[in-house]
């Protein structure tokens, strides 16, 4: 049993104490506490769309199987064979009709129950009950637009809709950009990162309005002088947004009208209109945001980010490039082609975070000085129309969000 620590202590209102990310007890808690209690990403509709297709994730250290049955149903289930343990599941999607241990060869379904053990006549009677050997499934799950959540080993004590409340007109506008509402997930390409640091730095760096300069300062004076991004970026009326249960929206930009024209072909912004009104239609193009959906995912522009934690110091980021559902393909070409300017490995934007992200988890040691401010803006925080706490787009509102979550999942004892 660990020793019993005080995150509201640690994770104040506007600061962090440094070992919340390096310390093996605190992770330990974060796992049991907020990853296997509460509402976490696995996957997107579009990744697992006909019977017999799966996805192999993980939340937080467990390794756990999507699938869609025969029936056309979703099960989130334990990657663990219930024999002596193995994954029984080693590639990261395909299509199959069951899922064969490699160790001695029990066979579960789709729905994890376990169909068939290998070599059954060394068994006694009484020595296996099949019923009581099925694949474990998690406690809840749970979608919204296509967006697969699952909670565990626990009902969580807020429904999904409660837990998306504050921000799902956000996913709403993300999913619209389609005529048909709908995306497609890693059709056209995954970015995968590591870093030696601890994930709620990604937590934090998925809506940072205040870097962004400094570090992509290259990446920035490209994007100013020939793709039209406004020079005078800090001066933007933009808010970063408290969306609640720990999720937040950080503005990037709402374009004026006629840079929307300048921007999209008047054929897309035509197919748009003809699907959701030329208001609704201009909202979606004006609009760009990043969010996060605590603890393990964030959407930006043209990703869907996962992330997982794999030790307190070492976390995996996922880059999952969107596809919008029937558009022209210049328009899906176009999306790869921003987001390759940007995210990837040999990018001009997301390797510098990556190299950030490892000085701070370096950084991080120095006990000596123990405090993360996040108290940019703090003093100045306002509420908006819907009671949301907002502040400007290079200040921290969004960065304090995901805290007050953790203070509230992190003192349930016992868990
Ligand atoms: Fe899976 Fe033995 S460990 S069949
Ligand atoms: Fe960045």
């Amino acid at each position: 049993m660990n020793q019993p620590r005080d995150y509201a202590d640690l994770a104040r209102v506007d600061r962090t104490h440094v070992s919340l990310y390096t310390d093996p007890d605190v992770f330990h808690d974060e796992l049991e506490r907020i990853f296997y209690r509460s509402w976490v990403y696995v996957a997107h509709d579009s990744e697992i769309p006909n019977p017999g297709d799966y996805k192999t994730t993980f939340i937080g250290l467990v390794p756990v199987i999507v699938s869609r049955d025969l029936a056309g149903e979703i099960h989130v289930l334990v990657n663990r064979c219930m024999h002596r343990g193995a994954t029984v599941c080693a590639t990261e999607k395909g299509n199959a009709r069951s899922f064969t241990c490699p160790y001695h060869g029990w066979e579960f379904g789709l729905d994890g129950s376990l169909a068939a053990v290998a070599m059954p006549r060394g068994y006694n009677a009484g020595e296996i009950d099949k019923d009581k050997l099925n694949l474990v499934a998690a406690a809840r799950v749970g979608s919204y637009r296509g967006i697969i959540f699952a909670s565990l080993l626990a009902e969580p004590d807020i429904s999904l809709d409660q837990k998306l409340g504050g921000v799902k007109e956000y996913i709403d506008l993300y999913m619209d950009f389609s005529p048909v509402g709908e995306i497609l997930v890693g059709r056209s390409g995954v970015n995968k990162h590591l870093y030696e640091g601890n994930w709620k730095i990604q937590v934090e760096g998925s809506v940072e309005g205040y870097h962004a300069p400094v570090t992509h300062a290259t990446a920035f004076d490209v994007m100013i002088r020939k793709m039209g991004f406004p020079a005078n970026y800090q001066d933007l009326p933009l808010h970063g947004i408290d969306g609640g249960y720990g999720n937040n929206v950080l503005e990037v930009y709402r374009l004026p009208d006629e840079a929307v024209f300048k921007r999209w072909p008047a054929e897309f912004i035509d197919l748009l209109t003809q699907a959701h009104g030329r208001e609704r239609a201009m909202e979606v193009l004006r609009t760009r945001f990043n969010m996060v959906l605590f603890p393990n995912f964030a959407i930006l522009e043209y990703q869907f980010r996962v992330i997982r934690p794999i030790s307190p110091e070492r976390t995996e980021v996922r880059l999952y490039h969107t596809t919008l559902k029937d558009v022209p393909a210049a328009i899906n070409t176009r999306r790869v082609r921003e987001h390759e300017f940007f995210y990837g490995a040999a990018a001009f934007g997301g390797p510098d975070d990556y190299a950030v992200f490892d000085r701070l988890g370096a950084g991080y040691h120095a006990r000596m000085a123990p405090w993360v401010y996040l108290n940019r803006g703090y003093l100045s925080e306002g509420t908006d129309d819907h009671g949301r706490r907002i502040g400007g787009h290079t200040q921290e509102t969004q960065q304090r969000a995901p805290y007050y979550e953790y203070r509230r999942l992190m003192a349930r004892a016992g868990a």
